[in-house]
């Protein structure tokens, strides 16, 4: 384990996925062809950390109860430790994800344990100077953590790493809560579409700098799928690093693998390009896997750069 601590307070739940052939119609009741229990939100980039030999903690609450025990073992296995003590009152919440046969996927959040990590939990929690810290737009949508946490990152040491995946819900999070987390941002990680919403500009290199200004003190890391990502750095400028051409088969929590590796690399002392290029090679090789948390090791990234696999322009 490399000697920076990767800190994540993106919840972790439990997502509890059924295949069916169509959503059920109001008052029905369908039978699921397939299904599995995994746990799943921010477990996938803690355990993309830890498989870079980076110590991850998760700063969540879990609970009592079947989903609790699961996400525990779980985060047990991929050694990443609990900063927080469990809420003995209730489980840990789920998310119900119904599979079409068009592929799309529908949820039903149901949350629990999770959202009881309040400001008192945060206050036992003090990453050190050089330590990363990660948390996603999901942390700030919910009314009973956002607040919370959004205070704690303000009060953050100015040596610890702050990193921010908005996520899809980015235009959820109250305002003030997200000036407060970008003005403390180090690195901006988030795919294209986010980007632009929240730079509210349309042109790549506009949308840079305006994230460069508004946030990210470090750099910008915008994924864009098979094309890889685009790192922006305050220092070294605009880059394209080219994704890496395989079959894809499940692209689900790409952008998980992608920040947990680049942080664990940052943290290992490779330059961000070179994290970035990493990040790719992981992500490549986890979308052609399917289920939950695939990230690769940091051996099997090597092993797979060292083929002098075929890039994406
Ligand atoms: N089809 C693919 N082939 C190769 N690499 C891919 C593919 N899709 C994604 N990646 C890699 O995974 C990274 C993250 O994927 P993506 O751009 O979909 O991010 P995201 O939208 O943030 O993902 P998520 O939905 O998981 O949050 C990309 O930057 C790229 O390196
Ligand atoms: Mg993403």
């Amino acid at each position: 384990m490399t000697g920076n601590r990767l800190f994540n307070l993106d919840t972790v739940m439990v997502d509890v996925v059924t295949m069916v052939e169509h959503l059920p119609v109001h008052g029905g009741d369908i039978r699921a062809s397939q299904h599995v229990l995994a746990t799943g939100g921010g477990f996938n980039v803690m355990s993309a950390a830890a498989r870079q030999e980076m110590a991850a903690t998760y700063v969540g609450r879990l609970g009592r109860g079947a989903f609790s025990q699961l996400a525990r073992s779980d985060l047990e296995r991929e050694h990443i430790d609990l900063a927080v003590a469990p809420d003995e009152s209730q489980d840990v919440g789920f998310c119900l994800v119904l599979v079409d046969a068009t592929g799309e996927r529908t949820f039903v959040t149901a949350p629990g344990a999770e959202l009881t990590l309040d400001a008192n939990a945060l206050a036992r929690v003090e990453p050190a100077d050089g330590d990363y810290v990660f948390l996603s737009g999901y942390c700030l949508v919910h009314p009973e953590t956002g607040p919370a946490i959004a205070a704690w990152i303000s009060r953050l040491k100015p040596g610890v790493v702050v990193a921010f995946d908005p996520a899809p819900r980015v235009l959820d999070i109250a305002g003030d809560l997200l000036s407060a987390v970008l003005a403390r941002t180090d690195w901006l990680l988030l795919n294209t579409a986010e980007a632009v919403a929240l730079s509210g500009e349309e042109d790549t290199s506009d949308v840079l700098e305006v994230l460069l200004t508004v946030s990210a003190r470090r750099g910008v890391v915008v994924h864009a799928g098979e094309r890889g990502c685009v790192l922006a750095t305050r220092e070294g400028g605009v880059h394209d690093v080219p994704g890496f051409v395989v079959d894809a088969l499940d692209t689900n929590g790409a952008g998980d693998t992608h920040d947990g590796v680049f942080l664990a690399e940052l943290a290992a002392g490779s330059s961000p390009l070179e994290a970035a290029r990493r990040a790719n090679a992981a992500s490549a090789l986890a979308v052609e896997r399917i289920g939950p948390a695939t990230c690769p090791t940091r051996e099997e990234i090597t092993t797979f750069l060292a083929t002098r696999p075929r890039q994406t322009s």
